[in-house]
């Protein structure tokens, strides 16, 4: 009611309340290179526009006189009680959308901090993955890896994931190479290639040991490695015991679409199954990620699916919810926000995300998200 009053006094809001405003103005704030590299994705970006208008394909049953005067969001993660389901997912790039100061990593983790909203870090950061983890404070950070052509280096960014006190490592199987990207391709300056987002390796001891000179000497050479050992195409499943065996804290796999993928996931000890199809950044010509979401979610089970991929409004998180997902994560609008507003940008738009799933829950009349089953949606036709 708050916003509504403040209309009244002639307030406007400093940020965008609708997406589609807010994907305007980060056009225009942003360089070119960096707006097609975040808003870009495969080939003619099908997959991509298919993930968001998959969600108008479910309607929410609105329930009244239900008793939702109290709304209880909350969520259970791997022992942690998480005050919202919804999450900030990995975004390498994060670092440079804070326009003014470059240190979108931090702010992003700052963000969580406010919010309580845990942050997925990413292994193309910034910042070193420890100086993010300082920021979360008791807010939930997990670390997501890359996993690279390096065994070692692998296991050395695993330890410094637990060491820095991150709570679970989400291991991230659709970028095992480059997605074909158009807006990437034709326009110059890809930002890891400029040696940006590559500080987890440059401050990595296994990393720099493979190196004739360190990355401060020569960026060039230490960037030109870290292509070479990025990718890891070779990965199979016979991978995934020796994965499992790096940590003892949960274990998620990012990029998860298919149900039989998700039941060898469950059946190889993770801990959670990440349903994704990364933004549609990754492969064109596949399904939406929302419409694979309720068979990963039957065939894993007991164990806990989060979603993300489209996910633009608080309806579109009731809907994933819904459809079985225990927590839903946003990539673009979080980057969009700390685009257009910094810190002040992407608190915002976390915050309106949440008013407006606690307000659509109470229209519609239910209590709680986790009570949400697929029985509350029906089909639009
Ligand atoms: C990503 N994503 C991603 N995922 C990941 O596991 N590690 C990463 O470093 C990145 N980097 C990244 C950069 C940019 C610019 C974008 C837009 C996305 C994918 C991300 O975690 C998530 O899966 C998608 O962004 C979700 O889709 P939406 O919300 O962008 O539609």
């Amino acid at each position: 009611l708050g916003v509504y009053l403040d209309g009244l006094t002639g307030k406007v809001p400093e940020h965008p309340m609708a997406y589609a405003e807010l994907e305007r103005r980060a056009e225009r704030s942003m360089p070119p290179e960096l707006w097609s590299y975040v808003a870009g994705g495969a080939g003619d970006e099908r997959t991509q526009n298919a993930n968001v208008t998959a969600f108008d394909r479910w309607g929410l049953m609105p329930r009244v006189l239900a008793g939702a005067a109290e709304r209880d969001l909350s969520t259970e993660l791997f022992g942690h009680r998480l005050p919202t389901p919804l999450m900030l997912a990995p975004v390498g790039v994060i670092g440079l959308c804070d326009l003014a100061e470059g240190r979108g990593d931090l702010v992003t983790a700052r963000v969580a901090a406010a919010t309580g909203v845990p942050m997925i870090a990413s292994t193309l950061s910034q910042d070193p993955m420890e100086e993010v983890a300082r920021e979360l404070g008791d807010t939930p950070g997990w670390f997501q890896l890359y996993p690279p052509n390096d065994r070692e280096l692998t296991e050395s960014l695993v330890r410094r994931a637990e060491a820095a006190g991150y709570s679970a490592i989400v291991v991230t199987l659709d970028t095992l190479t480059l997605g074909w990207r158009p807006r990437d391709l034709s326009i110059a300056g890809f930002p890891q290639l400029k040696g940006q987002c590559l500080a987890n390796y440059f401050s990595d001891p296994v990393f720099r040991s493979r190196l004739a000179a360190p990355p401060e000497e020569d960026p060039e050479a230490a960037t030109g490695h870290w292509a070479m050992i990025f990718g890891n195409q070779r990965l199979t499943w016979d991978d995934l015991a020796w994965l499992r065996s790096l940590t003892s804290l949960p274990l998620l796999l990012k990029g998860i679409c298919s149900p039989e993928d998700a039941r060898r996931a469950v059946d190889s000890g993770v801990d959670g199954v990440y349903c994704s199809n990364h933004g549609g950044r990754q492969a064109n010509g596949g399904l939406p990620a929302l419409d694979c979401l309720p068979e990963v979610v039957d065939a894993a089970g007991e164990v806990p699916v989060v979603f993300d991929s489209g996910v633009r409004s608080g309806p579109d998180v009731i809907k994933a919810l819904a459809l079985g997902a225990r927590a839903v994560a946003i990539g673009r609008p979080a980057a969009y926000g700390l685009a257009v507003g910094g810190r002040a940008g992407l608190e915002h738009v976390v915050r309106c995300l949440l008013a407006e799933l606690d307000l659509t829950l109470a229209i519609d009349g239910y209590a709680s998200t986790a009570a949400l089953t697929r029985g509350d949606l029906r089909p639009v036709r």
